[in-house]
């Protein structure tokens, strides 16, 4: 009975779980990398607290017996609403890196957004995982040719969407990074960051930001949108303003996002800049948040708050390092068990049937 009891409970459960088993694993500077904030980390705490601060509420006696988590994003059928956010540098928590999380998000049935600052091409993601909607996260650099290049390679290798970060025209005051030293080893390749700096030098978090053109503007976001085949979307909105902006601009989707903590400190949580968004926005397009999505019960609580579906970013890299692509993919089905839960608990037969009524 001991033996049953322990063999049941062995295994990681949730993402904290996972989040655990990441952090014996990965070296402790790629740790702080991943799991770091800017400044204090009053964000960083402050999106996944946000979340603790709303409650739930249950409608009952509706006909639960078929729960589903199926949605769409601009268009594309998904399996559960949780897609997985751009992060860099996915091979320093695996060696199935990029490609690997890629697998992962397709086998879930929903989205890999591959960054800039990977440490794979878009060609190479697209080679080493099944044909699946996948979007790939631009950071515009000053040399507009390596823009292009990686936009061109983008197209051309079936992603469906180009996420353009606008958040983070410099990397944020990351001190776990300064403490560390943290630099990225001189074996782990980024292609896109190489082909920018034109050498094989090995940059830090912060001179591999001093690449992007600060000059961007709203008319810029306009360009893009009119010059790409895909659509474009926004990542790193913050206020109504900006929101409504971006819908103006040529915007296809908007991300509520503070870049988990690791930019501008002291900024709202993500979820509670959520509803004025989606106020602000008005339908014209759909609303994605990512920061702090931990539970199935938050993706209820984004979706009631008018989220089309959330992105995570730090879970899936702990499911990486824990247990490469398995891992990743793990991390997907446990949110999903935990939504189908919520929502069946909630009475929503599905994430459509989740309405701002649901949350308080
Ligand atoms: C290690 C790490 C690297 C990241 N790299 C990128 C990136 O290259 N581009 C980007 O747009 N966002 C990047 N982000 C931000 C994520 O896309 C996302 O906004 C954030 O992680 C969401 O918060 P969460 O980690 O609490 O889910 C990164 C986040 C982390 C933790």
């Amino acid at each position: 009975m001991a033996e049953r009891i322990e063999a049941a409970t062995a295994g990681p459960i949730n993402l904290a779980d996972y989040e655990a088993l990441a952090a014996e694993r990965l070296e402790p500077g790629v740790l702080d990398y991943y799991a770091g904030g800017a400044g204090d980390e009053r964000t960083l705490r402050d999106n996944v607290d946000a979340f603790a601060r709303r409650h739930l509420r249950p409608r009952v006696l509706v006909d639960v017996s078929e729960v589903s988590t199926s949605t769409t994003v601009l268009g594309a059928e998904i399996s559960l609403p949780v897609l997985v956010a751009p992060t860099a540098l996915q091979r320093l928590a695996h060696p199935d890196g990029e490609p690997g999380m890629a697998r992962a998000a397709a086998a879930a049935g929903t989205i890999f957004t591959l960054s800039t600052l990977a440490t794979s091409r878009p060609a190479e993601v697209a080679w080493h995982a099944p044909p699946a909607p996948r979007w790939f996260q631009l950071y515009a650099f000053r040399d507009t040719a390596v823009t292009r290049a990686l936009c061109d390679e983008a197209v051309e290798h079936g992603f469906d969407a180009v996420v353009l970060t606008v958040d983070a025209p410099r990397a944020g005051r990351r001190e776990r990074d300064l403490r560390s030293g943290f630099a990225v080893p001189p074996e782990v390749d980024m292609p896109a960051v190489r082909a920018a700096l034109g050498a094989g030098a090995c940059p830090t978090p912060a001179e591999f930001f001093s690449l992007v053109d600060t000059s961007l503007s709203w008319r810029a976001l306009e360009e893009l949108a009119d010059d790409l085949p895909l659509p474009v979307v926004v990542k790193g909105i913050q206020t109504a303003q900006d929101a409504a902006l971006a819908c103006d601009h040529g915007a296809a989707a908007v991300v509520v996002s503070n870049h988990g903590g690791r930019q501008l400190d002291g900024v709202a949580a993500s979820l509670d800049v959520l509803p004025e968004v989606v106020d602000a926005v008005g339908g014209r397009v759909e609303v994605l948040i990512d920061g702090g999505v931990r539970r199935g019960t938050d993706v209820a609580v984004a979706l009631a708050l008018g989220a089309r579906a959330v992105l995570i970013g730090r879970p899936p890299l702990w499911g990486l390092a824990a247990a490469g692509e398995a891992g990743a993919r793990h991390v997907l089905e446990l949110l999903r068990e935990e939504l189908r839960l919520a929502l069946l608990l909630l009475g929503c037969p599905s994430p459509a049937h989740v309405t701002r009524g649901h949350v308080s």
